[in-house]
Order: C-alpha cells, then sequence, then structure tokens
C-alpha cells in the first residue's frame, strides 16, 4: 500500500535509518523460510514503530501477534530501562523461533513472551500499559480491542496494523471475505469511540493510531 504511487519505497527508507542486523536477518528468514513471511513489519513499519515508540517512552508495552518477534524488537527501542513490554503468541512453534530471536538482541530482558491467546491471556495479566500493539488475527480485532481498552492507561496509545486491507477495506464490494468485513468493522468501531481520538497512517498496510 503506498499513498503516492509516484514515490518509490527506496527513496523513503533511504531517510528512515537503517535496521540492525539482527532484525535484517529475521526479516529475511521471515520471508524466506515462512509460509505467511510477508506478516513481518519489516524496514519501513518497523522504524515507524521504533519512532512512536520512542515518543511516547513508555513503561508498559503490550502486543498482540508476536510472529519472528521483528515489531516487539522495534517497539521495545522506545522503551526506558525500567521498561517492559509484554508480546503474545498463540502459535507455540511461532513463539520459539521469536524467543531464538529476542535471546539474540540485549533487549531480552526486558522482553516477557507469552504463548496463548490473546483473548484469555490479557484479562489475566494484572498491568496496565502506556502503548499497545495490535497485530493478531484481522477477525478478532474488534475482541482484541475490547480486552485491551480497560488496561490501556489514560493518557496512552493503540496501534493496529493492517486497517487498509490491502486496500479492500476502503473498497465498495459487498459479499467479500470475512478479514475485509471484519477490519471495516474495527475501523467503523473506533471512529464511532467518542472516549478516543484516531488516525489511520497510510503506510504499508495501514496503521491505525488511537488516543485514550
Ligand atoms: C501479522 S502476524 C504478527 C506480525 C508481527 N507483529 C510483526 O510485525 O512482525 C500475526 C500473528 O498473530 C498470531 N495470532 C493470531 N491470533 C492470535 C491470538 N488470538 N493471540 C495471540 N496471537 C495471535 C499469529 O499466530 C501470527 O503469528
Amino acid at each position: 500500500m503506498n499513498t503516492f504511487p509516484e514515490i518509490p519505497e527506496e527513496y523513503i527508507l533511504r531517510y528512515a535509518g537503517a535496521e540492525n542486523e539482527l532484525l535484517h536477518e529475521i526479516y529475511r528468514f521471515s520471508n524466506a523460510q515462512l509460509l505467511y513471511g510477508q506478516m513481518v513489519s519489516g524496514h519501513l513499519q518497523g522504524r515507524l514503530l521504533s519512532m512512536l515508540s520512542h515518543m511516547i517512552r513508555p513503561r508498559r508495552i503490550l502486543e498482540i501477534g508476536t510472529f519472528t518477534g521483528y515489531s516487539a524488537l522495534c517497539l521495545a527501542e522506545g522503551l526506558g530501562p525500567e521498561g517492559r513490554l509484554d508480546t503474545i503468541e498463540v502459535n507455540d512453534e511461532m513463539a520459539e523461533i521469536a524467543a531464538g530471536f529476542f535471546r539474540r538482541s540485549p533487549l531480552e530482558p526486558q522482553i516477557r513472551l507469552h504463548v496463548g491467546d490473546a483473548l484469555e491471556l490479557i484479562p489475566k495479566f494484572e498491568d496496565t500499559y502506556d502503548l499497545v500493539f495490535i497485530d493478531g488475527a484481522k477477525n478478532q480485532y474488534a475482541s482484541y480491542y475490547d480486552v485491551v481498552y480497560p488496561v490501556t492507561k489514560t493518557p496512552g496509545y493503540i496501534l493496529a496494523d493492517n486497517v487498509l486491507w490491502y486496500g479492500k477495506a476502503s473498497g465498495s464490494e459487498t459479499g467479500t471475505d470475512p478479514a475485509t468485513t471484519a477490519i471495516r468493522n474495527f475501523n467503523d468501531k473506533i471512529a464511532s469511540d467518542k472516549r478516543v481520538q484516531q488516525i489511520i497512517l497510510p503506510i504499508r498496510d495501514g496503521l491505525m493510531v488511537v488516543r485514550k
């Protein structure tokens, strides 16, 4: 997804700051070895997540959907020395892969990887969060919002990935696939929630930024 199709992504990336070697390896591993490797955040979105995290300076970050750990490592860059990131992955094989990459990062002591369904685990967590990143199953986005809203601090921020859903969310087609319907419902749900302010950044597949 590129809002300005005439601008080559290489130009934007030239000014995004480099991704470190470990992140580059995770990106290459995900794309070369995994069936849905393109789910990994990648260079541009990773640098955006890092920038947002540095701006917010969170003490606590919550992530739904660890996958290979790329976005968790980018978000963790903005943590202060006392900060911690909780990331949840339902697929234990993916969690094992992510754990292996986390062990090679100096940020590993600040990351807690939880294996299980975010919808079941989050209500049991005792922390509250300055920053939440929703990037799990698209058909569960509205439910994720309902469980993370109470554990998000005020002020606090919720980010949600893929809210443009390859351009399908904004299309006028009816009878579309369940993920498209779910993303449309999620975007409408946020827009009608008077407790928050929100904006979609049309970067990559669309990043919703919600301020509570
Ligand atoms: C799009 S990928 C995450 C990509 C990763 N955040 C990144 O940017 O590199 C989605 C991940 O969410 C996981 N997932 C799906 N449903 C989940 C749930 N209910 N709880 C926790 N993880 C879930 C999937 O197994 C998958 O690894």
